[in-house]
């Protein structure tokens, strides 16, 4: 038996590959483009291990998809493969609509077709679990109820609505060709292996390199953050159980201004890895541009989840928090290497010097 994970490279997908082969023998195939997002070191661990099947490749490549479903007969396709920071989303979309909406396209082609020849038990137990996003539902008002499953679609950047058209797609070949697809839709993930792009690793990374901490507008814009592992353990709880054709939300029940996260941040990097100077690191922290159409907040009700399928994270945002900030200084290597080159032109081009 064997599973088939896109995208297992980049921060989530890595920690799911890792997580997957800690408690089970089943074969991963990992195809994965390797973007600036897609790191091989998440995955060193797993080296000369041969339950972990690595190919370099692109999920809108047709005959390669087709190739390895052919080859390696997997039970289900998981799809973590994506352009996902939407900050670069509103640079440069192309890439976004090329990978979330043509790639996922070419990917469920590839799948049908698969699907459609498998027999019997193989045909019926067959699932298609595609990753994505609470962005997709637009942004909240500070009193609205938390996104549920069939809360209107109504995404703000280039990358939701990129993340949508997938979603989009997905229920579409369910319907449509009776594929037996899930969806997941998550809140803000943090832990290890976070690429620091986003909010949380790169304020660790700035707070150590003594760098400013730039917060976009006022930084009371409202984040639902869920801890990595426990968004992996909520997957694998959706392939064995969830319902074909439904979505189930993901979240953590963890709503916080971006402000008070960045404190945390520094509180934590105070007690752990204290400022040679004796300052405190919040005296790093610099407002800076808002972000285009920024999102107010996000907030996920995750009660489906919790009453159908009795998942249920394992970690508070006090107890995750803490294991990252601890990840990012034990792990100063990683930090250095994939702090290097391309993403010094990225941060040059979006924050200036910052
Ligand atoms: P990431 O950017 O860290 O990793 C994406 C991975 O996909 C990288 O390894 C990259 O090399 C690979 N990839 C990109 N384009 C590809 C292509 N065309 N073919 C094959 N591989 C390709 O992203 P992440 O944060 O790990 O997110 C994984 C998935 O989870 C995405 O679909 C994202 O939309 C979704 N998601 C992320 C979060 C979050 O907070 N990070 C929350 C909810 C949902
Ligand atoms: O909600 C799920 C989404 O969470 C995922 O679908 C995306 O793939 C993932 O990148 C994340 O999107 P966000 O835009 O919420 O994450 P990011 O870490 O980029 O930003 C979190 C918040 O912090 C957001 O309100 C913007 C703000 N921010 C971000 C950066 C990078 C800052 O204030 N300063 C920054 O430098």
């Amino acid at each position: 038996m064997s599973i088939l994970v896109t995208g297992g490279a980049g921060f989530i997908g890595s920690n799911f590959v890792l997580d997957w082969l800690a408690q089970s023998d089943e074969l991963v195939i990992n195809l994965d483009k390797l973007t600036y997002a897609g790191n091989l070191e998440n995955l060193q661990s797993l080296d000369c291990d041969h339950r972990h099947v690595f190919v370099q490749g692109d999920i809108g490549d047709s005959e390669l998809a087709a190739n390895l479903l052919a080859k390696h007969q997997p039970r289900a396709v998981i799809n973590f493969a994506a352009e996902s920071h939407v900050d670069r989303s509103i640079h440069g979309p192309e890439d976004f609509i090329q990978t979330n909406i043509v790639g996922t396209f070419r990917l469920l082609e590839a799948v049908r077709a698969y699907w459609g020849d498998l027999q019997g038990e193989a045909k019926q137990a067959f699932r298609f679990l595609h990753v994505s996003t609470d962005e997709v539902y637009g942004s909240l008002g500070k009193e609205d109820p938390a996104f549920t499953e069939t809360y209107r679609y109504e995404p703000n950047s280039p990358y939701s609505a990129s993340k949508a058209a997938s979603d989009h797609l997905v229920r579409a070949y369910h319907h449509t060709y009776g594929l037996p697809v899930l969806t997941t839709n998550c809140s803000n993930n943090y832990g290890p292996y976070h690429f620091p792009e986003k909010l949380i690793p790169l304020m660790i990374v700035n707070a150590l390199a003594g760098k400013p901490l730039p917060v976009y507008g006022d930084g009371q814009q409202i984040r639902d953050w869920l801890y990595v592992k426990d968004h992996c353990s909520a997957i694998r709880r959706v392939l064995d159980a969830g319902r074909v054709g439904e979505v189930y939300n993901v979240g953590g029940w963890n709503e916080k201004p971006n402000l008070e996260i960045v404190h945390t941040v520094c509180a934590l990097l105070d007690e752990l890895s204290p400022r040679v100077d004796g300052k405190p690191y919040k005296e790093q922290i610099t407002y800076v541009a808002d972000r285009p159409g920024h999102d107010r907040r996000y907030a996920i009700d995750a009660r489906k989840l919790e009453s159908e399928l009795a998942w249920k994270p394992a970690e508070t945002f006090e107890t995750g928090i803490r294991r990252t900030v601890q990840w990012y200084l034990e792990n100063q290597a990683w930090v250095k290497n994939v702090t290097s080159g391309a993403y010094k032109q990225w941060v040059g081009k979006h924050y200036g010097d910052a």
